[in-house]
């Protein structure tokens, strides 16, 4: 049995050692001290950059048949190391053990997916423009890839990057967030295990703002992907312009959430809660705004509080808990500044609404009425458990509502009129859809945003794209 537990980063096949400089990582239920982690810079991001450039060489002449087998090995090792790492996600980033479990398997099937793309990740051969030529098209992995990942999903936004990256044949040097390295450290240990050779995938945790300048500025490194706020997306893009790195970002999102009058109302509320008070309402996808039409308003708001109310807050350790903590405190005072002013504004709690009895990080579920678009909560992703409840009364005005903000994720509704449908999903400006859905994340679709929310997919037959330059060869001189 192997221990996942690890406290350092992983360079070039190697634990690092040192405990002179460290800093502490936290758990967001209780504030105890999780681990001290060894804190990298410039140097040890320089260190593994060299590594994966010297391993690309090896790496992406590998057969794919070679890194389909290693990719699901990891795979498999995550599910059955199920029970710890999900130990791991609860003590670092708080959210409740069913969900962390949930969240290994989500993981996981990453590596399984990709593991399968690496095997079809066809070229082409057009029909040439010229006598006695051929064309043909291939791809050719990226190279050095730097990722950036977050701390809500500190598991399955690490293998949604990195399956595809290792799939198309390139390296990578992962930056998790410094709030949750310890999975990012734990999947090193299984990918040592899975025979991911050294310098193919290195983990860099500690000063982000060295790490992250080190990996921009170096020429070695050909593609960034990110997932984050949309601030650091402007930000990043900025800098991987100065060596034209090949980038993709999924950024912060504001999904709205449309309930027309002939919706089945019932799963409405199922799709809602799904959806909303997924990771206590921090996650790019989490609905931010509730459009319902003003016929089913009542109701709606009804059944969902009916439903919000049965939610249990806590440690995630304790059986029951579907709500876990905040990840910190600005997280909390985001959560009341977007409270206060919609009260201010106009709004009513009709639960909710302050910081839960058990104290610390902990947020009450919380449902708005008589929202409005004066209202932060209608223009800034509140990445709580917030539900913000507008209405509408026709069509029109909820695509003009829905579509009134600089984000372009997710977006949910529901109806039983097919009509309707169609004209809704076409209307809507984000990347992803869910009609009747509350949850639409899968590795087998393509995730990502539009607007500012950013662009490139993860997952699908579109997520080994982001890791691949094409090349088109015209061969002449044939008969
Ligand atoms: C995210 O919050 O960025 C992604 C969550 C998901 O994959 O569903």
């Amino acid at each position: 049995m192997l221990n996942l537990k690890k406290n350092t980063s992983f360079i070039n096949g190697q634990w690092l050692a040192g405990q002179a400089n460290t800093y502490p990582v936290f758990n967001p239920a209780n504030a105890q001290e999780v681990s001290q982690v060894l804190k990298c810079g410039a140097e040890e991001t320089e260190h593994a950059i060299v590594a994966a450039d010297h391993a690309l060489e090896t790496w992406k002449k590998t057969l794919a048949a070679e890194r389909t087998q290693v990719l699901k090995r990891w795979g498999e090792l995550m599910l059955e190391y199920r029970q710890q790492l999900a130990e791991i996600l609860v003590e670092e980033q708080g959210k409740p053990l069913a969900e962390a479990l949930g969240e290994v398997v989500y993981a996981a099937s990453f590596f399984e997916w990709f593991a399968e793309e690496a095997k079809r990740n066809y070229g082409d051969i057009i029909p040439t423009f010229k006598a006695q030529t051929k064309i043909m098209v291939t791809k050719e992995p990226v190279g050095v890839v730097a990722a950036i990942t977050p701390w809500n999903f500190p598991l399955a936004m690490v293998t949604r990057k990195v399956a595809p990256a290792l799939a198309a044949g390139c390296t990578m040097i992962l930056k998790p967030s410094e709030e949750t390295p310890l999975s990012a450290f734990a999947l090193a240990v299984l990918a040592e295990q899975a025979g991911v050779p050294a310098g193919v995938f290195n983990v860099v945790s500690g000063n982000a703002q060295e790490i992250g300048a080190t990996l921009q500025h170096s020429e070695k490194v050909k593609k960034i992907s990110f997932t984050g706020s949309t601030v650091t997306g402007k930000l990043l893009m900025r800098q991987a312009a100065d060596t034209l790195k090949k980038t993709s970002f999924e950024l912060g999102g504001n999904a709205p959430f449309i309930v027309f009058e002939d919706a089945d109302l019932e799963a409405a509320v199922e799709g809602a809660m799904a959806s909303k008070y997924r990771n206590t309402g921090q996650t790019c996808v989490c609905v931010n705004r509730f459009y319902i039409h003003e016929k089913v308003y009542e109701s709606f708001v009804e059944l969902l509080t009916a439903e919000v109310q049965k939610l249990k807050v806590g440690h995630g350790f304790v059986e029951g808990v579907t709500q876990g903590p905040l990840i910190n405190q600005a997280a909390m005072a985001k959560v009341q500044r977007h409270i206060d002013d919609a009260l201010a504004k106009g709004g009513s709690i009709v639960t909710g609404g302050k910081a839960h009895q058990l104290g610390g990080l902990f947020y009450e579920p919380t449902i708005i009425k008589h929202a409005n678009d004066k209202m932060l909560v209608a223009h800034e992703e509140t990445f709580g458990p917030v539900a913000a409840c507008f209405s509408f009364a026709s069509d029109q005005e909820a695509i003009a509502l829905a579509n009134n903000t600089q984000y372009g994720l997710s977006a949910y509704f529901y109806t039983k009129d097919l009509k309707r449908t169609w004209w809704v999903a076409d209307q809507l400006q984000v990347g992803m859809v869910g009609i009747n859905e509350g949850i639409i994340s899968t590795a087998v679709a393509p995730f990502g945003g539009v607007k500012e929310s950013g662009f490139g997919r993860e997952g699908s037959k579109y997520g080994l794209d982001e890791y691949q330059n094409i090349k088109y060869i015209l061969l002449g001189g044939l008969a």
